[in-house]
């Protein structure tokens, strides 16, 4: 592993990110994509905001950025199976993920999956394409909590859960 993109691979491999699913509707479309690149950025602006960043050719971006508007999807421990479903694992199409996940339509029509820890709805603010990734930020409009607050984590290339030091 002597080059620098395979060493930048290794090195944020080592990061645990936690697992989201990104879902849009609208006039271009239902979609959703599996990130681990969702990340907060301001709490106390306008609205607050987050971004993430997505595949240029993922259909999932192209949809967000018609649609203007996206549900950040921040998966439940639990849901692996969700996390595999809309990183297309399983092989399903779009309209077959959708079938298979349970989610209903939040306040500004976003796919809110049922069961996730958090989900931020969220109307585009803007979105840069950077090489091969559009990071695309999202003002909040809405945020939905579950009662269970264990996330779903992704690192060193496998599922995670979050484990306390104190724990054993
Ligand atoms: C844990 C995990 C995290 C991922 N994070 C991202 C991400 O942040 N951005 C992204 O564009 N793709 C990410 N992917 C890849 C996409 O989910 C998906 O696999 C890829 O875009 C191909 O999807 P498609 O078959 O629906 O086109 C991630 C996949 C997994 C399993």
């Amino acid at each position: 592993m002597t080059d620098l993109r395979s060493r930048f691979l290794e090195g944020m491999s080592r990061a645990a990110t936690f697992v989201g699913v990104a879902t849009t509707d609208g006039p271009s479309g239902r979609f959703g994509v599996t990130i681990s690149s969702l990340t907060s950025v301001s709490a106390d602006g306008d609205h607050p905001s987050l971004l993430a960043c997505i595949h240029h050719r993922s259909p999932a971006a192209a949809a967000i950025l018609g649609n203007r508007a996206f549900c950040a999807n921040l998966l439940h421990q639990g849901q692996e199976g969700v996390a595999n479903l809309f990183a297309g694992r399983d092989g399903k199409d779009q309209a077959a993920r959708f079938d298979e996940a349970k989610w209903t339509a939040g306040t500004i029509g976003q796919p809110r999956i049922d069961g996730a820890t958090a989900q931020f709805e969220c109307k585009l603010a803007t979105a840069l394409l950077w090489e091969t990734h559009y990071i695309i930020v999202g003002d909040v409009v809405g945020v939905d909590l579950s009662d269970d607050t264990a996330a779903l984590l992704y690192g060193q290339r496998a599922y995670r859960k979050a484990v306390g030091l104190g724990d054993s």
